[in-house]
């Protein structure tokens, strides 16, 4: 087992990430939480089939008193009358302030889940066991948590760490491959942002069995650049920022596909390649830079394209005529494993970003 540690002044805590983590949860939730009578658990209704009998069962032997929501799995999960179903279910249980909340799912049930403990009673201890690689490398770390609006995704949320994040690789064998794979595009992300070899590594493994065969090395390297990000901008007004690469036109993909016909992980994808490609245009990224993107996302069998109206690319980055001020910040790649915020003129940004995706 590898530990990882948030270093954030009086709200510590672990990251741990090992196979049989989901039997041992018990006694390592005790561990983080000593005083804790009752956990409310929070998963979804692919996951539970699969292991709430396990992390429940090994939560009841560590002592705790448990009882569990099951919740249709997707992301219109992630609302608001679903967070007062389980603040009211919370209620019922009898939960206090010395208790607290475990997620145990992906992306969606880690935000809510996330939301309702730090919401519940004016917060109690989280504990965050992903299960997804989207939310091992990225979600389930950090402290941000959310639930989406009719005016938009995690719009309503707070930033609320957890107690302790316990990942265990084995969780990923059941995961279909599309969902897998979307995962890798938050993997490949970190190699782009921070680290040039891990890139590399990555590059050179381009299927699920190569990826697995080191996933407790992928898992560590992805948490630790996130961890160390967080640790020197927990509250996002900065280099945290870094983490968004590829995302501010993933999210027109998402908007455009209306969030049904691209997950998150392709979306980013694309996102990352049409970064990659703005970047080279605007002189900032090496040219070699968008075509090695390119080739590790399509051998992931990942989109490199997105097709999307201009408009929408246009008013997801925030170079709309509604959106304040004559200059926006990008996040681009100066090198491979080295992301920088740029401010740029929009006009600039508009012009060379028409050439690159209108070709
Ligand atoms: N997922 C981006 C962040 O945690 O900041």
């Amino acid at each position: 087992m590898k530990t990882l540690t948030v270093d954030l002044p009086g709200r510590e805590y672990d990251i741990l990430i090992g196979r049989g983590l989901l039997d041992a949860a018990g006694e390592r939730v005790r561990a983080a939480c000593p005083k804790a009578g009752r956990l409310f658990v929070v998963t979804d209704d692919n996951v539970a089939p699969l292991y709430l009998e396990r992390v429940e069962g090994s939560l009841r032997a560590a002592g705790f008193e448990t009882a569990a929501a099951v919740l249709p799995a997707g992301e219109e999960t992630k609302c608001g009358p679903m967070l007062l179903t389980l603040w009211e279910r919370m209620m019922d249980f009898g939960l206090t302030r010395a208790d607290g909340v475990a997620a145990l799912g992906g992306g969606v049930v880690g935000d809510l889940a996330g939301f309702a403990a730090a919401t519940i009673l004016r917060g109690v201890d989280f504990i965050q066991i992903p299960t997804t690689l989207l939310a091992q490398v990225d979600s389930s770390v950090g402290g941000k948590v959310a639930i989406d609006l009719d005016h938009g995704k995690n719009l309503a949320g707070a930033f609320w760490q957890p107690r302790l994040v316990l990942m265990d690789p084995d969780a990923l064998d059941t995961l279909p491959l599309p969902v897998f794979m979307a995962g890798m595009a938050e993997v490949l992300k970190y190699g782009c942002i921070r680290d040039g070899e891990f890139f590399d590594f990555l590059a050179a493994r381009p299927s699920r069995e190569a990826l697995m065969g080191e996933i407790g090395h992928i898992l560590y390297t992805c948490c630790d650049i996130k961890r160390r990000v967080v640790m020197e901008d927990e509250r996002d007004t900065g280099l945290r920022m870094i983490l968004n690469f590829g995302h501010t036109v993933g999210h027109a993909f998402e908007k455009a596909g209306n969030y049904t016909k691209w997950s998150h992980g392709e979306a980013v994808a694309a996102g990352m390649c049409a970064a990659a490609r703005l970047g080279a245009a605007l002189g900032i990224t090496p040219a070699d830079v968008p075509g090695k993107i390119k080739a590790a996302v399509a051998a992931l069998g990942l989109p490199t394209y997105i097709s999307c109206d201009w408009e929408t690319i246009v008013e997801a980055i925030g170079l709309d005529k509604k959106s304040a001020g004559s200059r926006i910040s990008l996040i681009l790649l100066e090198k491979m494993g080295h992301a920088v915020p740029v401010k740029m003129e929009k006009e600039a940004v508009l012009r060379t970003l028409e050439t690159v995706y209108k070709g």
